[in-house]
């Protein structure tokens, strides 16, 4: 497991929940961590260490039975509590306490199963769109990417890419200006609340506009934006990114919006667009952790959203994918 307390007592994104059934369990991994997740028939979610205790098989290869999970090599069985409850080699046997897989909490939130693999303080993060019945929500993800979670989380900040990295969609080549912003930082969150950019056509009407977004920390590796409330059309987004190792990450993005004649497939279909764009710039970046060494790379104005980021994880004492 990767040692980082801050990353290890928070909750993170790990699978779809209709992607975990009760017929058979799932491979995961988190923070260098294998995890087998399973699902036993009263639809409780199970989130252990993907080790049988006898002698190292992957539990994600065996079975579930209803109430409990086989092992695939000599058949332990293992019950909810991740109790090993028979050897079949000795059935007469009373397997002892030692006989026990390593349990973490799982939860379910925004059709996701998070897994925290210690004691976390917080909730999952909140996301208010998603049970608000003026919004409908979509999941769309995960995607798979080679780079760390904050280099990820910066690039989901990063207003000044727009023109360049998603010319004619987010941002627009004739409209490469910033205005100023201000970013309040608390422990709880970093938060800017008047980021505006010029847009090539954001109301679906034919022509461009400035947007007015207000982008929020809330975790290390979660984000949010929303759309500020003077709009007349609401759209957020939840973005999260799964620390599976420190260079490869699973991304997340929850889209709510109201505008409900969209279907499902083309919000996602856009915000892959999106992301397709993203992946080859982030991927490439050097190094690969984040310097949370405000001296190490250059910074303008226009980065001080990703500036107070970098602070806010060094004075949390986040060290993973930071240098
Ligand atoms: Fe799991 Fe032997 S390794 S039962
Ligand atoms: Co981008």
């Amino acid at each position: 497991m990767i040692q980082d307390d801050v990353l290890i007592n928070d909750w993170h994104a790990l699978a779809r929940s209709s992607d975990v059934v009760p017929e058979k369990p799932v491979a995961a991994r988190l923070l260098g961590e294998d995890l087998v997740l399973w699902r036993s028939k009263d639809g409780t979610i199970h989130a252990w260490r993907d080790l049988c205790i006898h002698r190292g098989a992957k539990l994600s290869l065996g079975k579930t039975n209803g109430t409990t999970l086989s092992c695939p090599y000599h058949g332990w069985v293992y019950d909810t509590e991740g109790r090993c409850v028979r050897f079949p080699a000795h059935p007469e046997q009373c397997p002892p306490a030692k006989a026990q897989a390593r349990v973490f909490r799982a939860r379910e939130r925004y059709d996701t199963i998070w897994v925290s693999l210690g004691q976390p303080e917080q909730d999952i993060p909140p996301f208010a769109e998603w049970d608000d019945p003026d919004f409908k929500a979509v999941v769309c993800g995960p995607y798979t990417v080679r780079a760390g979670g904050p280099r990820l989380i910066e690039n989901f900040l990063d207003v000044a890419h727009f023109p360049f990295v998603h010319t004619g969609s987010l941002g627009d080549l004739e409209h490469t200006t910033l205005s100023d912003y201000t970013v309040e930082v608390t422990a709880e969150e970093v938060v800017a609340n008047d980021i505006t950019v010029w847009q090539p056509d954001p109301l679906g009407v034919g022509h461009g506009a400035y947007m007015h977004y207000v982008y929020k920390v809330l975790r290390p590796l979660t984000a949010y934006l929303a759309k500020q409330a003077d709009d007349t059309s609401g759209l957020a987004l939840l973005f999260t990114i799964t620390p599976v190792d420190v260079d490869h990450s699973l991304v997340w993005t929850y889209e709510a919006t109201t505008t409900l004649e969209e279907s499902d497939e083309e919000i996602i279909k856009f915000q892959e667009s999106i992301l397709f764009q993203d992946i080859p710039v982030v991927e490439s970046q050097r190094p690969e952790l984040l310097p949370l060494d405000l001296q190490a790379e250059l910074h303008l104005r226009s980065d001080r959203l990703s500036i107070a980021y970098r602070r806010w994880l060094r004075e949390k004492g986040v060290t993973f994918g930071t240098a």
